[in-house]
């Protein structure tokens, strides 16, 4: 309702007013009053001036066919027609007057609506940028529309359950709001949203509201949209019946269109990040199934990492006790995790499983055992083409061809030892070996024959393990490749380390590890964490071609050891013992038959060199 006393002030009316009088003779009276408001008057008694006053003249003030108010005007003259000649132009100068202030009024009251529109725009499109998280954004929303609505006591966001159909709630403030909003789920708030969205004043009187709501005066139900997506839903309450104005819906529906935009965004961020894991996963997987012994290596290795890490964070005192990983940090290290073998994709199966000194594609120890088969019918043959009969001249030439046959036997046994590692390399070792390659021998179908070739002899001859200097800096290169593969992708600045992280899992603590040699300091915690989880992995897979699963006992002794001696982080190692990271992890991982009584002092005690 368009009320006078707002559009003309006093000082803007006295002026005419006194201008007007000066044409009456003393005695007369002029006033503009707002029903029982005066709001100027001039002359004799103006303030007591009623309509119905003897005398008085009046003159309907009116914007838009509604009266606002009224010009008064007691003439003290006999001439009438000069008071009503007065009351007629100064009445419709008042008019005109007040018509101009009311138009003024209204454009500025736009103007400032719709910059205070655009200013609620501008801050709520810059606090909605700032995540990509549904979460967020739907706390924002709900702190700004609280900040706006004054009479807003309570509210919620609910989102579209894509799995489960329907609502689900999101985010919501106030206090007990939790409860009245389980009470409120009892309706279908998809059906309400069609068909009473806005607002809902004296819901207790509303005819389509069905439900009683203990404490809600009034609600405001909005959808949240984007591109004609419908994602959920904004629900504001009150406690008064008249809690809610025509601006409370506008700002609400200014900041929703702002809010949808960027849940929206939030959810195409989240579908292309479950995409990057899935492809992570993928290619971890694939990573593993490379090899059937190594199978399932890069899934846990992921697993063991996050059980440090969140030994690292929950611990209050030591080294680590001011560690704490941001969601990123956590996310970053995962990647790393996941990753960290991934350059073995460009080394050969065969070589990542390499059990035996003579195993390339094929293990070629068989064939020199084929070989020794061949050579001992060959000397079986000779011996019988020169008795010339099927039995031995005498028992020395019988003897000697079964000792003969005996020392070959015995040498396959050797070369079957030596193969898989297990006898020492000494002198005498090495000697056998080049005595061994150098046993030739021809028969009628050609020759000369080796018993060992250059290349199998290189690999017999290899000192410790079962790999060449050559296969060990292919296998070592899987690390670079991981390097220089994950330094392609195009990480976002919160997950730049990635590549750096997972490339450290063979560095030692001590600077002597590869592929850069990067110890102290230099070497990431990160880094430290997925080393000690590779190798306890490693020792504690089920099926190495090197060796069967070792005991829990046993591959901690190993670890304490390697971190005695500079290999892995002493801190790490003890904290792994403290906070009994091997123990969550072998009742998640290991048979029974591997977990067996651990002395945690005895690694807890332990000094390093
Ligand atoms: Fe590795
Ligand atoms: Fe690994």
């Amino acid at each position: 309702m368009i009320e006078l006393r707002q559009i003309l002030k006093p000082k803007m009316v006295r002026p005419h007013l006194e201008r007007a009088l000066a044409l009456l003779p003393d005695g007369s009276a002029l006033a503009v009053r707002s029903g029982e408001q005066l709001i100027a008057g001039v002359g004799e008694g103006c303030e007591a001036m009623l309509p119905e006053g003897e005398g008085v003249m009046t003159f309907s003030l009116r914007i838009d066919d509604q009266e606002i108010g009224l010009f008064l005007l007691k003439n003290a003259s006999t001439d009438e027609a000069l008071g009503a000649t007065l009351l007629d132009f100064a009445g419709n100068a008042l008019q005109g007057l007040a018509q101009a202030e009311h138009t003024r009024k209204a454009v500025a009251g736009e103007a400032l609506q719709s910059y205070r529109e655009m200013a609620l725009l501008q801050r709520a499109v810059q606090s909605f940028s700032q995540s990509l998280k549904p979460e967020t954004v739907a706390r924002i929303l709900l702190q700004e529309t609280s900040s706006r609505a004054a009479r807003m006591e309570f509210g919620a966001v609910y989102l579209q359950d894509g799995e489960r159909g329907g609502f689900r709630r999101l985010c919501v403030l106030g206090d007990h709001a939790d409860a009245l909003f389980d009470k409120l789920e009892e309706l279908d708030l998809q059906r309400l949203l069609t068909t009473t969205p806005g607002i809902l004043n004296d819901i207790a009187h509303h005819p389509k509201w069905p439900l009683k709501l203990d404490r809600v005066g009034a609600l405001l139900l909005l959808p949240l949209v984007s591109n004609d997506e419908k994602l959920g839903a904004l629900v504001l309450g009150g406690g008064t019946a008249e809690a809610f104005a025509s601006s409370d819906l506008k700002r609400a529906e200014t900041l929703t269109s702002v809010a949808g935009t960027a849940i929206r965004n939030a959810h195409l961020f989240a579908a292309q990040k479950t995409m990057f894991h899935s492809f992570v996963d993928v290619m971890s997987s694939a990573i593993d199934a490379a090899s059937p012994f190594t199978g399932g290596h890069c899934l846990r290795v992921p697993q063991i990492v996050q059980l440090i890490a969140h030994a690292v964070e929950d611990v209050q005192e030591g080294p680590f006790r001011d560690v704490a990983f941001s969601e990123e940090g956590w996310e970053e290290l995962q990647l790393a995790a996941s990753l960290h073998d991934c350059g073995k994709v460009n080394t050969p199966s065969w070589l990542i499983d390499k059990s035996t000194k003579l195993e390339t594609v094929m293990d070629r120890i068989e064939l020199i055992l084929s070989r020794l088969e061949l050579l001992k019918r060959h000397l079986v043959l000779t011996a019988y083409e020169a008795w010339g009969g099927t039995r031995p001249p005498n028992q020395d030439a019988g003897a000697e061809l079964a000792a003969r046959l005996q020392a070959l036997a015995e040498d396959a046994d050797f070369l079957t030892s030596c193969n898989l590692g297990k006898i020492a390399m000494t002198e005498a070792t090495v000697d056998r070996l080049h005595r061994l390659a150098g046993t030739e021998w021809s028969d009628v179908l050609g020759g000369p024959y080796r018993l060992i070739e250059e290349r199998e002899l290189e690999g017999l001859l290899i000192k410790r393990g079962t790999l060449t200097d050559k296969e060990r800096t292919l296998i070592e290169d899987h690390v670079r490749h991981t390097i220089r593969m994950l330094s392609k992708i195009p990480f976002p600045a919160e997950l730049k380390n990635v590549a750096s992280y997972a490339g450290g899992h063979h560095e030692r603590v001590d600077g002597k590890g590869y592929p850069l040699g990067v110890g102290g300091d230099g070497l990431p915690l990160q880094s430290r964490i997925i080393a000690l989880a590779d190798v306890f992995e490693a020792l504690t897979a089920p099926d190495r071609p090197y060796r069967s699963p070792l005991s829990l006992s046993r591959a901690l002794d190993i670890l304490a050891d390697m971190s005695r001696t500079g290999h892995i982080d002493p801190d790490l190692f003890r904290l792994f013992i403290r906070q009994g990271v091997y123990r969550i992890y072998a009742h998640l991982c290991l048979s029974s038959d591997q977990i067996d009584a651990v002395d945690e002092n005895r690694y807890l005690s332990l000094a390093v060199n």
